[in-house]
């Protein structure tokens, strides 16, 4: 038998982290008659040594992948099906073959939004968005220049929907209102910059398209920015490199006291 990952009908998948993504994932797996074997920090790790060439959905936050990518040491990056959003690619290292996901739902606790379709690139791509949409999600796949827009749009969404609502003290839909143009240079700063960074253009529906999709959740606040060094510290590190300039992105990195160099 191959023990190459399965192209075809998922029977099986195995999910690390089944917190508020990767839960919603299983619930919609499952649905579609999908066996999906949760592993936490403690448990189920020896079921991947023992999953064959099942799917390996990491439902991890950003700052927990290295030490992810450290304990599934051998297994085949093939096999992987990356969830994180924020900028993960200088992460990536011998993992650069996994399937990845844009996810563009919102789940915390009790409450379930999806925004727009999530999207997945990579070999796993089609099999497991069959399997999601049969489970319910709103799922599309997506070839590999797609999916660079997509990511880039998508760190428009993460340089918003976080640092500044913690520096100004407002919900989304305050901070889109009252400071309409810092939130829109800033979504325009760190689309441009990722999407420099993957080589690919910003279209000029990104914008608005973030303003409707974000409509049903303008009460989410942030009372601290989380995981920036993935999210605006990204955009100012890659900005750098560039050797051009984020005003809004710096202003905002810096009222909240990020340093570059934090782990
Ligand atoms: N929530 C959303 O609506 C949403 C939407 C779009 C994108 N995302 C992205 O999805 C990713 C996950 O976010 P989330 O909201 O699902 O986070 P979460 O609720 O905190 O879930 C993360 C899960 O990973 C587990 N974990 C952490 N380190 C681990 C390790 N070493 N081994 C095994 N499990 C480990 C956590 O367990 P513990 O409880 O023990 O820490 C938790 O169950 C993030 O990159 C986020 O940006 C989330």
């Amino acid at each position: 038998m191959s023990n190459r990952p399965m192209t075809a009908d998922l029977q099986r998948v195995v999910v690390i982290g089944p917190g508020e993504v990767g839960r919603r994932l299983m619930r919609a797996l499952a649905t579609a008659g999908v066996q999906a074997n949760p592993v936490t920090r403690d448990i189920g790790w020896e079921a991947i040594a023992g999953s064959g060439a099942a799917p390996i959905l990491v439902c991890v936050r950003e700052e927990a992948l290295p030490a992810v990518f450290d304990r599934l040491g051998g297994v085949d990056p093939d096999r992987l099906v990356l969830v994180q959003n924020g900028w993960i690619r200088p992460l990536l290292g011998g993992w650069e073959s996994a399937s990845r996901a844009l996810i563009w739902f919102t789940s915390k606790g009790e409450f379930f939004r999806e925004l727009r379709p999530s999207l997945f690139g990579g070999t796993l791509a089609g099999p497991l968005v069959a399997a999601l949409h049969r489970g319910g999600l709103d799922v599309a796949a997506v070839g590999d220049p797609e999916f660079r827009a997509a990511e880039a749009e998508k760190m428009g969404f993460n340089c918003v929907v976080g640092l500044p609502l913690a520096v100004h003290g407002v919900s989304l839909a305050e901070y889109l209102d009252q400071w309409t143009d810092e939130a829109h240079a800033l979504f325009d700063e760190s689309t441009t910059v990722c999407a420099r960074a993957l080589g690919v253009d910003p279209a000029p529906g990104w914008w608005h398209e973030f303003r409707r999709a974000v409509a049903p959740i303008g009460w989410v606040r942030a009372a601290s920015a989380k995981a920036l060094k993935f999210r605006n510290g990204a955009v100012l590190r890659l900005a750098d490199d560039f050797g051009i300039g984020v005003p809004v992105t710096a202003r905002l990195l810096a009222a909240a006291g990020y340093r570059p160099d934090e782990p």
